[in-house]
């Protein structure tokens, strides 16, 4: 038998939880502000990773807001997001569904059309030079008000071409998601994907409110269903994916050690888990990472792993035939 590092590296693979802004490695974020004249307040790389230390999202968020700010120029963008598909491209990860902060950039005087030109050309060279397809969801800011996320989903409509979907993101405690059920609807009203971050470290009551008032397609983190078995019951029954994102919860406290992470309780309980990085320049590490640290942690059998990968397709917005071919390429590379 493989030894489990190699069988994870070769085995084909979806990422559904990802943020752009938080695959800004250090190096990159010293480029940029060098080329954009941005001042930042370290001296080396090395400096920036010493201060990646947090002990709670919003700790997180604080520096990560701060680093997004040297993303300047529709070729930054570019920049950024092709480093990252070159980094999926050595997981051979096959599919990517990825976040954006719009308003991280906008408020900042960065024209939308700026960000998503970047983004979704280095997302077609992926496709072309990589041959990893991907899909695009623009995230709504749930620290700022509801009137802000509406205008955001006015300035995204002459791109809606290049954008499936609309998520929640941010300091989550305090920002329930019925704080955006009518934007929410509106985006659903436009054809839009619906996901939500809720649960990562909001209660149980917020998931609730993803479920019932925003109608997510699908569930980002989500571990704190776990504490409400008659919640677990109804996501499980609806067969809704949750990305979870293992090195991101360790990162930020949502568990204290990978040994106690849930989910591997939240596989047997019927739940349809994907294994996912969030924000990996931060976290220390990228999707394989993830799945091999995890692996190690919560001693996961190759069935539970190659379970993840496939709920990484299912729960992907690929069209159905697409989805048939990757389930069969995992079952080639398992089996055969
Ligand atoms: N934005 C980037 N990463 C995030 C996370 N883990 N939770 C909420 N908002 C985020
Ligand atoms: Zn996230």
């Amino acid at each position: 038998m493989q030894n489990i590092e190699k069988f994870i590296k070769g085995l084909p693979k979806a990422e559904l939880h990802l943020h752009l802004e938080g695959s800004l490695e250090p190096e990159m974020m010293f480029e940029l502000a060098a080329r954009n004249n941005i001042k930042i307040p370290f001296k080396t790389p090395d400096e920036v990773r010493a201060a990646y230390k947090f002990s709670n999202l919003q700790e997180f968020l604080d520096i990560y807001y701060q680093g997004a700010s040297v993303l300047v120029t529709e070729q930054d963008f570019y920049d950024l997001t092709f480093a990252y598909l070159t980094r999926m491209k050595a997981d051979n990860c096959k599919h990517i569904e990825v976040f954006f902060d719009p308003q991280t950039h906008t408020d900042r005087g960065i024209g939308f059309d700026v960000v998503v030109g970047g983004i979704s050309r280095a997302l077609a060279d992926g496709k072309a030079k990589y041959g990893i397809t991907s899909r695009l969801i623009m995230c709504f800011l749930r620290h700022l008000p509801e009137d802000a996320a509406f205008k955001t989903l006015e300035q995204a409509k002459p791109y809606l071409d290049k954008i499936i979907g609309v998520g929640l993101d941010s300091g989550e405690v305090g920002h329930p998601p019925s704080k955006f059920a009518r934007v929410f609807a509106a985006a659903r009203e436009l054809g839009l994907k619906i996901v939500a971050h809720a649960g990562e470290e909001g209660p149980p009551e917020y998931i609730y409110e993803a479920l019932d008032l925003l109608h997510v397609d699908r569930i980002d983190h989500g571990n704190r269903c776990m504490e409400d078995n008659a919640l677990v019951a109804r996501i499980a029954s609806a067969g809704l994916t949750l990305t979870v994102c293992p090195l991101s919860n360790l990162a930020l406290c949502v568990v204290k050690d990978l040994k106690k992470h849930p989910l591997r309780e939240m596989m047997a309980a019927g739940l349809k888990v994907t294994i996912n990085s969030d924000d990996p320049a931060y976290f220390g590490g990228y999707l394989n990472q993830n799945y091999i640290e995890t692996a190690q942690a919560l001693d996961l059998s190759r069935d539970e792993i190659i379970t993840c990968a496939k709920n990484s397709f299912l729960g992907s917005f690929l069209p159905d035939d697409e989805i048939a071919k990757h389930l069969s390429d995992i079952e080639v590379y398992c089996f055969s």
